[in-house]
Formats: structure tokens, sequence, C-alpha cells
């Protein structure tokens, strides 16, 4: 592993991201000897003007469970590592003092052999990150003769429709390298999600099962129970599709439907991965469904006549050898029933079926992402008994049964780890990103006009019923306790 300082700069560090998902995952690989006390630092970022012990305070309570001695103990001297330095995104003046800072920790642990490692993570909006991107090329780069980077690590939404996200990416494309650049996905650092490339090409069970001939569909589903509480604003601006669909169902989406990459190189797998969304074809109206839910309204930042979707149901289609004719559905939704992401591959039927079994439910395999990790694979079998009847039922790998004990990592640790060991595979290469916006960006413009609606629905409901209408044409057999 590479040695010498680290510093790490989380952008925006007293808003919600850094707060619930940075500064936790810093700490847990902090606890896990991850991050070296003698190399690291940690610098926050933002225009709030607060001392180092006022952002400690405000990042503690997200942290640690208080009460959890070994924890409380880490902590203290995690926040150590702490610092903030605050100024605004547009000003050299800012960034000066920032870059300062940095390399006082530089001097003072190097390290007079190491190289300098510095990693700019901007939990920030993306109208800020051209102006953020220009101040830390300008003022707060990597200077050390011995060696070591800068890389800068940017969240979702990356834009608004193509145009936009073009425009982002070519203003920071100029001033870094793709090399440089971590488009962060956090259903990419998800285990179950990362566990898809070895499910489908190291078991011989699914190599050839896993097409056209024998799948009838996939669903790749998102449900949340609860609506976009004191997210409004933001939400409003973007919707479900830009907010869920367009990437971490997306992504999923290639992981199940990419062709096998010649190695394990992230080059290589983004390569099959752009080739999959590049056959993807246009979204057709008569397969979307958008919902709002009841409510939403009443927030006082979101506009009264919003038509913003809070829940959507698309079918995509991939024109390929392997996947003609088969719907992949994603469904998307806030405030719903439950709280779960889930894939779910339908088989087709068994031609011939001796055991007129087909009312019980077709073999499906079921993937669920979160929460409970599992997976399961619905089949018929002879009820036990003297009597010659079928019954459905399941082989279940549940994570929590089957690796009981092992601690499953949260997706932001892991991710933040690759992005200090240098590992791209699990972020969103720029071509990848730009075709990804090709293929919602016409649906996403005709439901801005207002052009397709949202079908109000009922908190703590299924979404709209005519999202269940369109699963069944889709094709797809709702089967019992689903
Ligand atoms: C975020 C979305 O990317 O993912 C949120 O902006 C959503 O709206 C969240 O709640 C869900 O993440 P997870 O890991 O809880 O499924």
């Amino acid at each position: 592993p590479e040695t010498g300082c680290l510093s790490i700069v989380v952008l925006g560090a007293s808003g919600d991201l850094a707060k619930k998902k940075t500064f936790p995952a810093l700490f847990n690989l902090y606890r896990q000897g991850f991050l070296n006390p003698d190399e690291v630092h940690i610098f926050g970022y933002a225009r709030t003007k607060i001392s180092d012990e006022e952002l400690r305070d405000r990042i503690r309570g997200y942290l640690v469970d208080e009460k959890n001695a070994e924890q409380a103990e880490a902590l203290s001297k995690f926040l150590q590592l702490v610092k903030y330095v605050s100024g605004p995104y547009d000003s050299e003046e800012g960034f000066q003092r920032l870059d300062h800072a940095i390399s006082e920790h530089e001097i003072a642990k190097n390290s007079s052999e190491g190289s300098s490692r510095r990693l700019f993570y901007l939990a920030l909006p993306p109208s800020v990150y051209p102006s953020v991107c220009k101040m830390i090329k300008t003022c707060c780069m990597n200077k050390s003769d011995l060696g070591g980077w800068t890389r800068i690590v940017v969240e979702k939404p990356f834009g608004k429709d193509l145009e936009s996200a073009e425009q982002l990416s070519s203003q920071i494309g100029e001033l870094f390298d793709e090399s440089q650049i971590y488009r962060i996905d956090h259903y990419l650092g998800k285990e179950l999600v990362q566990n898809m490339l070895v499910l489908r090409f190291a078991n011989r069970f699914f190599l050839p099962l896993w097409n056209r001939d024998n799948i009838e569909n996939v669903q790749i589903v998102f449900r949340e129970d609860f609506g976009t509480e004191g997210r409004g604003g933001y939400f409003d601006e973007y919707g479900i599709i830009r907010d869920i669909i367009q990437n971490h169902l997306l992504q999923v989406l290639c992981l199940i439907a990419m062709e096998k990459p010649i190695s394990l190189k992230p080059e290589h797998i983004r390569d099959e991965k752009v080739k999959v969304l590049q056959s993807v074809v246009p979204i057709s109206d008569d397969e979307v469904v958008l919902g709002q839910y009841q409510g939403y309204r009443d927030d006082p930042t979101v506009p009264n006549d919003s038509n913003t979707p809070t829940f959507a149901t698309t079918i995509l289609r991939i024109h390929n050898e392997r996947w003609e004719g088969v719907p992949f559905i994603l469904k998307a939704g806030k405030a719903l029933n439950s709280r779960k992401a889930e894939i779910r591959i339908q088989f087709k039927d068994v031609p011939g079926d001796i055991f007129r079994c087909q009312k019980q439910g077709r073999n499906e395999f079921v993937i669920r992402l979160q929460p409970s990790e599992a997976m399961y694979m619905k089949l018929t079998v002879k009820q036990p008994g003297l009597e010659m009847n079928t019954v459905q039922s399941e082989l279940d790998l549940s994570y929590g049964q089957r690796y009981q004990g092992v601690a499953i990592p949260e997706a932001y640790e892991r991710l933040i780890l690759d992005t200090i060991k240098g590992d791209q595979q699990h972020f969103v290469r720029r071509d990848e990103l730009k075709v990804a916006w090709e293929i919602f960006t016409p649906l996403l413009h005709r439901i801005d006009r207002g052009e397709v609606k949202s079908i109000p629905y009922k908190q703590g409901s299924r979404g709209p019923k005519e999202a269940d209408q369109l699963l069944e044409k889709a094709g797809y057999l709702q089967t019992h306790g689903y």
C-alpha cells in the first residue's frame, strides 16, 4: 500500500451528506485501521464560520453510539484528526487558506521521504462543482516532488440532463484527468451489488440461463417508506428518476445485463457497462407510470402545482442478442409501504408442464440488496407427504444467518477506501454517465414540460395501481407474499 501523508478534505462539511455519510464512513475506516493516524488528516471546508471544535460537535452524534465505550475512545482520537477551514466556494483566498492548512499538516507529518496524497470529497450541490474544481486546481494541488496524487470525488446528481451533465463533465475534464475523478454512486458499494459479477460469472448454474431464452423479465425495485422529509426543495428540482433510477437502478441494470468483461480490470468492466447502456432503446411513454404521494406538496419548499414524480415505474428494453424482448422494469418510490431494494429475475414457464403447477408461481431469483441482504430462488418442489402435490419453496441464502457475526461494510466506507487506493472499478466513467443521461433525458424533458403526469397515490401504499397494471402488461407474474 502507498504510504505518505494523506489529507482528506470534505467540502460541504456542515451539510447533510457529510454528516450522515462521509464522516461516519471515515470514522469507520479509521476504527478498522484503514486510516493511519500518523499519516492522515481530515479537513472540513464550508462557508459557515465555525471552529474545529464546533465542527467536531456537529458530527460527533452521527458517528457512534455514545454508550459503546470502545467506540467512544476511538471517536475522541479520530476527532483530533479533524480540522475545519471556512471559506466561500469561489474565492482563491479561502482555498489558499485551505492549502496552507493542508501543507502545514504535510510538513508536520511528513515524512521527508513520503509522498503527499490529497483527496477532495465534494459533498456539495453540482452547481458549485465547476468553481470548486477550479479553486482546487488553482490553489490546492499536491505539490510534493516526491510523488503522490490529487483526486476528487463527486456525488450525484451529476447534472440535470444530458446537456448540463456534458457541460459539467467538460468543465471538470479541462481541469482534471479522468483518472483523478471519482463519480460516486453509492449503490455500487453495496455488498450484494458488488456480488453481482461473482454471481454471474463464477457460477456455472447461471451461465446458460442468463438470457432471453430463459428469462421472462427482470425487475429492479427501490422502495422507501418515508417521504422527502426536509429535502423537498432539492427533490422537487430532480424527482425520483434523477434521484434513484438514472443512477442507482441503472447501475444495477448494467451489472445484470452486461456481457462478461475480458478481465476484472476497471476499464474492461466499465467498457461492458457502456456497451449495454448503448443498447437500451428510447423509453416509450406507454411504458412509464409516474406517481406523486399525497401530502408531498405540503412541504413549503415544494410548489403547489408540482408535477415532480416521487414514484416511477419505467420499462427499459435492451436491443441485443442476449436480451431482445426481455423487459427490464425499473421501479422506485418514496413514501411507500416498505423499505426495500431488490432485484427480481423471473424465469419463463416450463414448457409442457406435466404438474400443472404454474399458478403457484414461476421460478424466480431474488437478490435483496437491503435491508437484510439475501439471495433466494423460488422453485417448485414436491410437498412433503404421501400425496404427489407440488408447492413453491425457496433455496435461501440469507446473509444474516449464513454469515453470522460478519459485519457488512457500509457502501460509503468501501468506496472511499477505493478512492484512496486508486481503484475506479466501482465509479462511473464519463462516457457511462453520458449514455445514462441519453437514455433518460427525452423522458425527463417530457415530464418537465408536463407532458407526462404524476398520478397521486396514498402514503404507505404500493404506489399508483397503474404501475401494477404496467407490470402485468410487461408479463410480470405477481407471486404470493409479494
Ligand atoms: C440517495 C437518494 O442517493 O439514496 C435518496 O438521494 C435516497 O433520496 C438514498 O433516500 C437511498 O440510499 P439507501 O442506501 O438508503 O438505499
